[in-house]
Parts: C-alpha cells; structure tokens; sequence
C-alpha cells in the first residue's frame, strides 16, 4: 500500500549556506509530484531531505519535518535504515553493482537488510516486471549487471529499490542520461508504479513532467535559499500558473 508523505517546513543548509527554505508540500498516495526549477533551486537537496538521505552529507543541517503516514521520520530513536526501506530512492546516473548479476541486484537490498522472503524467484521476476525490464533479461538473469545498455541498469535500479517495497519512490531526473526510447519506457513504468506508490520525480524535461505526472512544484531560488513559488495539478501549473515566475519557466523563457 502506498502513503502520504508530507513536509512541513523544511529547511536545509550546507554548513552556512542556506539551501532551502520553509517548503511544506503534500505527496498523497498513490500520485506522481514532479519537482521542477532552474539548476541550482535546491531540487536535489530537498528530495534527500524526504528519505534522510541529506544528513549523511558533512556539514548538512536541517530543520522542519517529514511526516510519513503522519508520523515523523526525523524523530528521536527512529531507524534510518528502516526509513530508507520504505522511502526508496532512483539516481541520475544507474548505479546497480556492476560485478554482481542481474538477479543478485534486485535481491541485493533484500540481503542487506536481512528481510526474510518466502520466494526470491518469484519476487526478483515481480519486480523485473514491474520495472519493465523482465522480457530482456529474463535468459540472463545470471549475467553481470554491468554488461546492461543505460537504459536497462536505470530499470534494474529500479527493480532493486522495488524489492525492499517501499511505500514512496523518489527519483532524481531518473532519465536525464538516457536515450528517448528509454526514457518514454521508464516513464509508463512510473506511471504503472503510482498505482500503488507514493512517487516524487525531479526533472528539467517539461515534457516529462507534463506526460507523466498528476502535479507539479516548481522551485526557484532568485539569489537566495531555494524555495516553492507553486505548487497545483500538473495542467494548471501549465496551463494557468498563478504566477508569472512559474509561466516565464515552463514556457521556456529562463532556466
Ligand atoms: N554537497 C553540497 N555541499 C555544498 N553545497 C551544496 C551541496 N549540494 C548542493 N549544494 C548547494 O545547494 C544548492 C541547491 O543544490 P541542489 O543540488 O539541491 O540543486 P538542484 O535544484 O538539484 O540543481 P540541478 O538542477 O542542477 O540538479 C546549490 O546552491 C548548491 O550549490
Ligand atoms: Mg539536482
């Protein structure tokens, strides 16, 4: 089952510099949010603070909260591994572990975390299909991961953080360094996915954000922290923006 994940005045700093400032948006179950804004807005940096992922960077401070299913994930005494299980997270640049084999990969999350599975094939071949990558590899399971084209390790990448079901799936610009072919291929995956996941997704393609997400949060920074200028459904953001930063953005004119 998918879950809300909310921020409720989230900063960040990196050591003195301030990031980001006071975002509080809402990711209900269930929808794709897609983050946009011009490089540099602090995109990246908030994703991170989404899975407690922006702490492990020296000097990272942050403040305000992160309320999965209502309940804070920066409180006192929680497990940030078992955080990360259920808010997963896709780079972007593949980064499966190109000496172990494909079906080691998707399992690998499993194994580290020590998770009991009843069926690792069933559930290697559940993922696979789920990323849109079972058809090509299901006769090399036993290959290196390595050997994959891009476009193929980003959707074992997202097998892999399939497996560990998590309940939120971030993805920062997941298809920047892909092909169109693999590109409009991981996109119905995530479309495929939000049926029952809670996905966020950063992109600088308004094309993409327009296909394929239910809303959209535009970011910009204007010289100081990064901060949220709108957020709305994605065909309002870009057919009636309120304001007009946001409309000078998505169509084109800077950034
Ligand atoms: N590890 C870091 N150490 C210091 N400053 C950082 C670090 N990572 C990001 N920053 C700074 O924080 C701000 C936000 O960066 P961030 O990477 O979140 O932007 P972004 O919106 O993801 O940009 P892009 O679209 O280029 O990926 C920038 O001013 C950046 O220089
Ligand atoms: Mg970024």
């Amino acid at each position: 089952m998918s879950s809300d994940l909310e921020a409720r005045g989230v900063h960040a700093w990196f050591t003195k510099h301030h990031a980001l400032a006071d975002i509080s948006l809402t990711f209900n179950a269930g929808s794709v949010t897609a983050l946009i804004g011009p490089s540099g807005c602090g995109k990246s940096t908030f994703i991170r603070t989404l899975n407690r992922m922006h702490e492990f960077i020296p000097g990272a401070a942050m403040a305000g909260e992160v309320l999965l299913n209502g309940k804070d994930i920066y409180e006192k005494g929680i497990d940030v591994t078992k955080i990360r299980l259920q808010i997963g997270m896709v780079f972007q640049k593949p980064n499966p572990f190109p000496s172990m084999t494909i079906g080691e990969n998707v399992l690998s999350g499993i194994k580290l975390a020590q998770l009991k599975v009843e069926n690792k094939d069933d559930l290697m071949e559940e993922c696979l299909v789920r990323a849109g990558l079972w058809k090509e590899v299901k006769d090399r399971l036993d290959s290196y991961a390595g050997g994959l084209s891009g476009g193929q390790q980003q959707r074992l990448c997202i097998a892999r953080s399939l497996a560990v079901k998590p309940k939120v799936l971030l993805m920062d610009e997941p298809c920047s360094a892909l092909d169109p072919g693999s590109t409009l291929r991981i996109e119905d995956t995530i479309r495929e996915l939000a049926s029952d996941m809670t996905i966020v997704i950063v992109t600088h393609n308004m094309q993409q954000a327009a296909r394929i997400s239910d809303f959209t949060a535009f970011f910009l920074s204007d010289g100081g922290p990064g901060h949220l200028i709108e957020v709305g459904k994605t065909n309002d953001i870009f057919s009636k923006p309120v304001d007009k930063r946001t409309e000078d953005y998505v169509s084109g004119r800077f950034g």
